[in-house]
């Protein structure tokens, strides 16, 4: 299942999918993932999301080439009226705009300094309740701002939102995005990296291992890398779960031995089986 997403959007349980590939953005694997590849031109959208007033997580592994003075939009929809943006300026900044009811940005976060040609994890929440607006880049908290109450997303006019565009100057991203995830509430750091399985360097606790197996090809059919026979398993209690619909790779846990599927895309050390 995830390896066909490079998208994952969820309001209120609905699942959209990608809308449209614009002027050859397409799929590519770049370092083992499937990931979305924009040539400086490309670009994709989803359809508008009604966020409504509510909070909510916008986040993504991205791989820039762009030079730093062009703003990689990750996501949003900046024209007229523009709504919300979340890109970044290689080695400069990470962003988050919001448009609040007086047309100004805010909450307005600049910070972070994200890698040219090497993956990043960024993520920008909005917490309705706390009025605050978070910022991270792998993992890391970059920046936060509290605004006003009456602060909140507005409704969409536009069909559409965009992947790679900044429409009112028509800046694009060029490089890689993959497991963009937009979901309708504010995710705890917990809940991120267990959605996107970010892995914080400086955490060197291991909590699990891969063992290969995988139900990438069919949802909830787990697999073994050389097809052999699955006659041995052993999940954890209620696992597998599919978290999100998006967890297709099965790591075992170090303290208990135990199976669970996670998202493909955390970075974790390998087992393999040997033949005595
Ligand atoms: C990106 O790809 C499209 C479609 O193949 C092409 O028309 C465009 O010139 C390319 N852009 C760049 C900057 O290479
Ligand atoms: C994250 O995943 C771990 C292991 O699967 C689980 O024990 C924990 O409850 C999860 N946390 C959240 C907040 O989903």
């Amino acid at each position: 299942m995830m390896n066909s997403l490079a998208v994952l959007i969820q309001i209120t349980a609905v699942f959209y999918p990608l809308n449209s590939l614009e002027k050859g953005a397409r799929y590519e694997e770049e370092d083992g993932f499937k990931s979305l590849y924009l040539n400086g031109t490309a670009y994709a959208t989803t359809p508008a999301v009604d966020f409504g007033k509510t909070s909510f997580t916008m986040a993504s592994w991205v791989k820039l080439q762009s030079p730093d003075q062009h703003p990689a939009t990750i996501y949003g929809y900046w024209d007229d009226p523009a709504l919300f943006l979340f890109d970044a300026y290689a080695f400069t900044k990470l962003r988050f705009q919001m448009i609040n009811s007086k047309r100004k940005p805010k909450p307005s976060i600049n910070e972070g300094s994200p890698p040219i040609d090497e993956w990043f994890h960024a993520a920008a929440i909005w917490d309705q309740n706390e009025n605050t607006a978070h910022l991270y880049l792998n993992g890391q908290e970059v920046g936060s701002q509290r605004v006003p109450s009456d602060t909140y997303l507005k409704e969409s006019s536009q069909p559409r939102y965009d992947i790679g565009l900044k429409r009112d100057g028509s800046d694009t991203l060029k490089g890689y995005l993959r497991n963009l995830i937009i979901i309708g509430k504010a995710l705890t750091y917990e809940e991120l990296d267990n959605t996107t399985g970010i892995t914080d360097p400086n955490n060197e606790l291991l909590d699990g291992v891969w063992i290969g197996l995988n139900d990438v090809n069919t949802e909830g059919t787990f697999r073994w890398p050389d097809n052999t026979h699955v006659t041995y398993t052993k999940w954890a209690s209620n696992q597998p779960d599919n978290q999100y619909d998006y967890q297709d790779c099965v790591e075992m846990t170090v303290d208990e031995g135990t199976w669970d599927d996670t998202s493909c895309g955390r970075q974790l050390p390998f087992v393999c089986e040997k033949k005595t």
